[in-house]
């Protein structure tokens, strides 16, 4: 499928969570443009309309962390699709950056609650239409962290290791249901998820320049997701050359 795509109503649909910015936004651009119907998930209302409204998608406004948002989000999707999502891609996420000696519990309730709980709440919620339908591909944005140790990074490696454990259990129960799911475990990536940690200025961080780009890894989610019917890719690190 070529050219930017107004959804048509056979298209394939892709729910794709984290799509106000960053590498969520990319990759629902990406899709869009690959033919695919993208419900654009956030908490930000704005750039979720004016994404729906570059992509002929469905901006849909939600908090991943509240479990009766994610249950009133699947019912959403269901509506205005008529079905289950053919693609779901968990790219809501934070990342804060502490010595363990210096660990605010917040931001260890943030990072646990965000990346790990409500990835693992939004993939629960969605699943069972995807398993009905004996079809669909499941794209979680893990990390390098979830691999590798980087000091400072205790809280959101251990949402990251986290979510690794988990997709390797879904890997597991997904066996034979027609169903695929991918761990896509990018290096860091120029977002506005560094914005407030001045990568440039700190010697310890990568500097912008040498991250991967957004739209680079949302190439990588378009390939995922349009692999060959029964052909999964269960892990996939992303870095630069
Ligand atoms: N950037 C990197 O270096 C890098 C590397 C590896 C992996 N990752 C992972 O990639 C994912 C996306 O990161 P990014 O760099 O694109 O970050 P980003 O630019 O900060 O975007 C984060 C996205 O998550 C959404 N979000 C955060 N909390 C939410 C909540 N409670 N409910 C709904 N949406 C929420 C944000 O939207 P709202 O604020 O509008 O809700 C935003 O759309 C994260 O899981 C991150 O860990 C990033």
């Amino acid at each position: 499928m070529t050219g930017a795509s107004k959804g048509a109503p056979s298209s394939p649909v892709a729910v794709v969570t984290g799509a106000s910015r960053g590498i969520g936004r990319a990759a629902a651009l990406r899709l869009a443009t690959a033919g695919f119907r993208v419900a654009g998930v956030a908490r930000s209302v704005e750039p979720l309309e004016s994404l729906a409204e570059a992509t002929g998608g469905w901006a849909l406004p939600c908090d991943v962390t509240r479990p009766e948002d994610v249950t009133a989000l699947v019912q959403a999707v269901e509506d205005r699709a008529g079905r289950a999502p053919d693609l779901l891609v968990v790219a809501a996420g934070v990342f804060t950056l502490s010595p363990v000696a210096e660990l605010e519990s917040a931001d260890l309730d943030l990072n646990l609650d965000v990346n790990l709980r409500a990835g693992i709440l939004t993939v629960r919620h969605f699943l069972p239409g995807m398993l009905a339908r004996k079809r669909g591909t499941i794209v979680q944005v893990g990390s390098v962290s979830g691999r590798k140790a980087f000091p400072g990074n205790g809280a959101y490696a251990a949402s990251k290791f986290g979510i690794r454990g988990f997709h390797s259990v879904l890997l597991e129960e997904l066996r034979g249901t027609g169903v695929r799911a991918t761990l896509l475990e990018p290096a860091a990536t120029d977002t506005s998820i560094w914005d407030p940690m001045n990568p440039d200025g700190d010697p310890g961080l990568p500097d912008r320049a040498a991250m991967l780009r957004a739209e680079e890894v949302a190439e990588v989610i378009h390939f995922v997701a349009t692999r060959p019917e029964g052909v999964q890719i269960p892990f996939l690190p992303v870095e630069r050359s």
